[in-house]
């Protein structure tokens, strides 16, 4: 399982541009797929079926973002220096010092305009990337081309660090999920969506054209427990978290004593989620037609947004557990 998740952290999928991590989750899912299809806005729709139909049954959408932060190339200078907008949340902070890799295999190293004083973070329109060409003519990127942040997985042991953890841990999650279910009441959807980081548009298309009964994001959620963090209850290492509110959602009361329940009865350590920054694609889920209950899982994550971002192992595993006995539980709506 960690060599699936270092080869999905270590394939690059910019929003609109999530074609590679898209082959690598097919190839794992087809097998165990009632029905595998890819909409317009590529989001990959993954079916199974209820173990055995009754009128009643459910449709469940699983959404987990395919896609991860990244650049655009919006301007070549005379001497081949390259100026970017984000695509996504990129931080001036982590972007100092590191390097990129464009889709076509380039890669740049990220640096800056002279600044007045030494400690001080340049804004990102005094920021470039500088590929080594010396002028538009010889550079190997042009005007829109796209690439994202690059960095090696590492495996700490417990903990797991990598680029676009989030949200590759929840790809993960919903690849090994399917793979764990023997059977559920339930007919599911797992959507592999595209486009979340720039405004959840693949979650708002596949969740209007899966029309759910039941919505969930898979995710990543920012913890509470390094020096001077936010005050969030979130910490790695002590199990997945249930989200109760994030800045997009307030979870469905009822999905969330849901998956409380299966958490408790099958004795899966889980937190209490409420996240004081960020949402995920269970906004626009709960918010399709005429409106969705729907809820989250995430895994608490250190660093987001970062080329390192950092996860537990054990939450990782946990969360796995989780989804799979939340899906085999029954709920009342
Ligand atoms: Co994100
Ligand atoms: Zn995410």
């Amino acid at each position: 399982m960690k060599k699936l998740l270092q080869t999905l952290t270590e394939t690059f999928g910019p929003s609109g541009y999530e074609d590679d991590v898209r082959k690598i989750v097919r190839s794992e899912v087809e097998a165990l797929a009632d029905e595998v299809r890819v909409d317009a806005l590529g989001n990959l729709i993954v079916r199974k079926r209820p173990t055995r139909a009754a009128r009643e049954t459910k449709k469940v959408m699983i959404a987990a973002h395919m896609d991860e932060i990244g650049v655009i190339v919006s301007h070549v200078d005379e001497n081949g220096f390259i100026r970017f907008s984000p695509i996504g949340g990129v931080f001036r902070r982590y972007v100092v010092g590191g390097r990129v890799r464009f889709l076509n295999g380039t890669q740049g190293i990220v640096g800056f305009d002279r600044l007045d004083h030494i400690n001080e973070l340049p804004t990102l329109d005094k920021v470039y990337i500088d590929v080594g060409a010396t002028s538009p003519k010889d550079s190997p990127v042009k005007i829109g081309d796209i690439g994202a942040f690059d960095r090696q997985y590492s495996d700490l042991g417990n903990r797991l660090v990598a680029k676009s953890m989030d949200n590759r841990v929840g790809v993960l999650i919903a690849i090994e999920t399917l793979r764990a279910l023997k059977s559920t009441p339930y007919d599911l959807y797992f959507v592999f969506t595209t486009q979340e980081e720039v405004g959840v548009r693949g979650a708002a298309t596949s969740a209007y054209g899966v029309d759910p009964d039941i919505g969930i994001a898979l995710d990543v959620t920012p913890s509470g427990d390094t020096p001077n963090a936010l005050r969030m209850e979130m910490a790695l290492g002590k199990g997945p978290c249930i989200k109760i509110q994030d800045v997009g959602m307030i979870a469905d009361p009822r999905i969330v004593q849901w998956m409380i329940r299966a958490a408790e009865k099958n004795r899966i350590p889980y937190q209490r989620e409420v996240l004081l920054i960020g949402g995920t694609d269970a906004k626009a889920i709960q918010l399709t037609r005429a409106g969705v209950p729907a809820g989250c899982i995430s895994v608490p994550v250190r660093y987001v947004h970062s080329p390192s971002e950092m996860v537990d192992y054990s939450d990782v595993q946990n969360a796995i557990k989780l989804l799979t006995a939340v899906l085999r539980t029954s709920i009342d709506l």
